[in-house]
């Protein structure tokens, strides 16, 4: 299998510093693009980082989940390669942005797959080994795995550098998913020894939030369609109510709801039948409210005599789907401040729907403060925080004792 590349970007945060010098490489496996990342912390431990992304393709991300570990470890090789490092061993973070069953600082079991893959003979199995399986095949190959982690705990763990007070990880991309510092005096359900700890971050897997029909109540006609053209039907349903994967797909239904109706695209003489609305069209559509530009975007998907009316109506349904995705998302993040009930809490976010869309982080501020008054927070932009927390947690876990961080 050939692998598609990039070109390789210099990531470097502008004020990260960690305790342990040296190289560590990081993965960030959870949307179409994977990305290897190196992080070399220098002797003043300022954090350089160089970053390369690696598209997987569709028959991957749907195919036999040995090959796609197969295709990581020749991503690895690569960049290994392209930085002459390859026989040397460097200790890797993997940053796995699915469900798991976390069984140690460097064990994961998945519990289920979610937004674009599901590779069957993956889940119930323990990833890491799958991933060390594939890297013993590459005999160049010395990586040490010594951490998997969710995008959320990497985006914490970098918003941690960035910002003292992070206290909340957030994705708000493909998907849709938050980690948070939680009392241990409070999970009754953690077997293991955990002596002398007083804070634990847990992964909250709120995008599966509703999947027992606790949400039905406010699902529409068109959540309802959008759940049922998904990959995994019935499930995710809270993730499917906004997150990028489905924030298109959603706005797309509304208009053709209205194309049924005869509301929207009167003057269209030939209306396509295969278009997509994408994220990235909803972001590009509220900027600055300019109806030009969403009619350009309308004429590229092959709706060519649109009128600005038309562009109007698109405008509104791109506001209004953002509106309530931002505030569904605001509402969870006011209920962590209030459990959390910390003095001043920084909300780490990373991801291609916050970092894109012109209105989504103006409306959950407000949407927050309304929710959570007397809560002080902040929202920062930990960029690439996923895959550079992993590196980071890398880092702190070959200073520390192993054996200790098994549950
Ligand atoms: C999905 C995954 C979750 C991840 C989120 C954001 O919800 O299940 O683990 O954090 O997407 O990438």
């Amino acid at each position: 299998m050939g692998i598609s590349r990039g070109k390789q970007e210099n990531c470097s945060p502008s004020s990260a510093k960690v305790e342990k010098k040296g190289k560590f490489l990081a993965l960030d496996l959870g949307g179409t693009n994977f990305r290897v990342i190196l992080l070399e912390l220098d002797s003043s431990l300022e954090l350089n980082c160089q970053v390369k992304y690696y598209t997987v393709p569709e028959s991957l991300r749907l195919g036999e989940g040995e090959l796609l570990f197969d295709f990581l470890a020749e991503c690895i090789e690569s960049f290994l390669k392209d930085n002459n490092l390859l026989g040397q061993k460097l200790p890797l973070g993997f940053c796995f942005s699915f469900p798991m069953d976390q069984t140690g600082i460097d064990e994961g079991i998945l519990v289920t797959w979610t937004k674009s893959f599901n590779c069957p003979n993956v889940v119930g199995h323990e990833v890491v080994k799958i991933l060390k399986n594939a890297l013993e095949k590459r005999k160049d190959v010395a990586i040490d795995v010594v951490a998997i982690i969710n995008d959320t705990t990497g985006t914490m763990m970098m918003g941690s550098y960035l910002d003292k007070r992070s206290a909340i990880g957030l994705i708000l991309g493909t998907g849709c998913n938050a980690s948070y510092f939680e009392k241990v005096e409070r999970i009754h359900k953690w077997e293991g020894k955990h002596e002398g700890i007083t804070e634990v971050i847990i992964d909250i897997e709120w995008g599966a939030f509703g999947d027992n029909g606790i949400l039905d109540f406010m699902k529409t006609e068109v959540d309802k369609i959008v759940d049922e053209n998904s990959l995994i039907v019935n499930s995710f349903t809270f993730e499917k109510l906004f997150s990028g994967k489905y924030i298109g797909e959603i706005v797309k239904q509304i208009l053709l709801q209205l194309i049924d109706k005869n509301v929207l695209f009167h003057e269209v003489k030939l209306k396509p039948q295969n278009w997509t609305f994408t994220a990235a069209d909803v972001s590009h559509s509220l900027e600055g409210k300019d109806l030009e530009k969403i009619s350009d975007i309308l004429k590229s998907k092959g709706f060519l005599e649109t009128t600005l009316d038309d562009a109007e109506i698109v405008y509104y349904v791109c506001s209004v789907v953002s509106v309530r995705g931002s505030l569904i998302v605001s509402i969870c993040l006011s209920s962590l401040l209030r459990r959390m009930d910390k003095k001043d809490v920084t909300i780490a976010v990373d991801g291609s729907l916050f970092k894109l869309h012109p209105k989504y982080k103006h409306y959950m501020e407000k949407f927050i403060a309304e929710l959570a008054p007397n809560h002080k927070f902040q929202l920062i932009l930990a960029e690439d925080g996923s895959g550079k927390g992993a590196g980071l947690v890398a880092a702190v876990v070959t200073s520390l004792d192993r054996s200790k961080l098994h549950a």
